[in-house]
């Protein structure tokens, strides 16, 4: 065990340490400061592989005042959004560690806390301008130093996705990539495309939005628009006022938290392109035939490598489902059902897969699925982790009327296909699955069959 002198030496040396190099930190302010308004001050802090975790900051108009910082690497700019509370954002260390992990670059961290901390939004929103005016400028030193544009990445968050949207627009479309967190969407919402992000803003543009009927934007803003969830209510996101300010910022936060873990290829997460969040839950847009070979895009960082399928798609949706907490992935199947009741059946499944040690639960009922004689219904089930070596399914089908009499599904066949692993399909064949009871059995490797 670290003694207490041990502790405290370990944490004087650090202080030592730090001071020697002068770290420039983010901005810190209260709600003193947000109540009488800011005005503002456009901050860029440094991070490189020589400098993780202590910020430099830069001149904005002598670039060779910083020797760590190399225009011909790439550059990852992080734009925040609304600072109501004056608080720097939880989640930047974790961004600008977890980038210089992937790559080797320059993280620019645009600290305009100054302006961004004010009770009233409408002033912060004529601030985005203002910062990304003085981006514009920085960018255009960058170039005369050395840097190219299609080298810089900008990662905006809420308002910070706007003025990305602004920086890009006077480069006409030129910056190599604009990733939006959940963009902003009070104020912005039916501007026309100069007056917010838009795919034209750069060479690729990638969106998220995680809380599309309150803080965020409800339409498509880029080449790829993400829609965890639906886009509007995140799992493990608290539903009423009386949670507090997580209430308020929970959803729109899960963009950054989703983001981070692709950053980090906490999981991969597969995005399913579709017209709407139903069609995707009704199980109508599993085929990715249209992304061959790759497959259907991968949400987050890197969905660049899907850029040249994208781009000239012009407007691309995708939709996923998440886990309420980190490891946030889930895993997808395929099923489809083949019954043979005399009279058609609706209802809902529920199917855990089991492998001795685990077990994974997924319900299908986001509304009830029609099961016709001798047709195939077709579903898709979400389980919150993936079970390699399934040994046993357990089925349950209920009606969800507790009024009538039990029903009776018959199955001739019901196939899982794992979507993401090459595994051949699990079936069973001749079932009767009792309403409300819970059916195990151990699959069998599919047969090919006329359905
Ligand atoms: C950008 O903002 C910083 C601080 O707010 C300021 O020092 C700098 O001169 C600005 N750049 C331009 C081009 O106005
Ligand atoms: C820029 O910074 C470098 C290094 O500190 C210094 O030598 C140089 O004189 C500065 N240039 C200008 C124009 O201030
Ligand atoms: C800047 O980065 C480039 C590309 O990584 C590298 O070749 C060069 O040596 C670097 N320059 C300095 C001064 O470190
Ligand atoms: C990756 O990022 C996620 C989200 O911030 C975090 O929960 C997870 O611990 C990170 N994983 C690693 C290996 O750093
Ligand atoms: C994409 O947009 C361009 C320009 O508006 C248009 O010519 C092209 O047909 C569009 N492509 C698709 C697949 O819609």
């Amino acid at each position: 065990r670290m003694s207490f002198w041990w502790c405290l030496a370990l944490l004087l040396g650090s202080v030592a340490i730090y001071s020697a190099h002068e770290c420039d930190v983010f901005t810190d302010l209260d709600l003193h400061h947000s109540i009488i308004g800011t005005s503002l001050y456009v901050k860029l802090l440094l991070y490189t592989r020589a400098n993780l975790i202590c910020g430099q900051e830069l001149s904005h108009h002598n670039l060779s005042a910083q020797p760590l910082f190399n225009v011909t690497k790439p550059t990852t700019f992080i734009v925040h959004g609304y600072r109501p509370t004056g608080s720097p954002p939880v989640w930047i260390h974790d961004i600008t560690q977890q980038l210089l992990a992937r790559g080797d670059m320059n993280v620019l961290l645009v600290d305009w806390n100054r302006g961004a901390t004010n009770v009233n939004y409408l002033k912060v929103v004529t601030y985005t301008h203002d910062t990304a005016d003085n981006l514009t400028a920085f960018i255009r030193n960058m170039q005369e130093n050395g840097a190219s544009l299609s080298s810089i990445h900008m990662i905006g968050i809420s308002l910070g996705a706007h003025i990305s949207g602004f920086v890009g627009a006077k480069f006409n479309g030129k910056i190599g990539r604009i990733t939006a967190l959940d963009p902003a969407g009070p104020m912005f919402t039916g501007n026309p495309p100069e007056d917010r992000l838009d795919p034209t803003d750069a060479q690729f543009v990638d969106v998220v939005h995680t809380d599309m009927d309150a803080f965020g934007f409800r339409k498509p803003l880029g080449h790829i628009d993400f829609y965890p969830n639906g886009g509007a209510d995140q799992p493990g996101c608290p539903k009423t006022i009386f949670s507090g300010s997580s209430y308020f910022k929970c959803d729109h936060q899960r963009s950054v938290f989703l983001y981070l873990g692709s950053i980090n290829r906490t999981c991969n997460i597969r995005a399913f392109p579709c017209s709407s969040y139903t069609e995707f839950l009704d199980g109508r847009c599993m085929d990715c035939d249209q992304f061959k070979p790759a497959g259907c895009p991968v949400f987050g960082y890197d969905s660049i490598e899907w850029k040249d399928t994208l781009v000239p798609l012009n407007q691309t949706r995708a939709f996923f489902t998440t886990n309420k907490q980190t490891p946030f992935c889930r895993t997808n199947y395929r099923v489809d059902v083949v019954t043979w009741n005399h009279d058609t059946r609706w209802g809902y499944i529920t199917i855990k897969l089991h492998n001795g040690a685990e077990v994974t639960e997924a319900t299908i009922n986001h509304k009830a699925s029609k099961f016709e004689k001798y047709s195939e219904t077709r579903l898709l089930a979400q389980f919150d982790k993936d079970i390699q070596k399934v040994y046993k399914i357990s089925i349950k089908f209920s009606t969800g009327n507790a009024l009538q009499p039990k029903l009776k599904l018959r199955v001739l066949r019901i196939r899982l296909t794992h979507l993401e692993r090459k595994d051949r399909p699990l079936c069973r064949y001749d079932v009767i699955l009792e309403e409300n009871k819970e059916l195990s059995f151990r699959p069998i490797p599919c047969e090919e069959s006329n359905f």
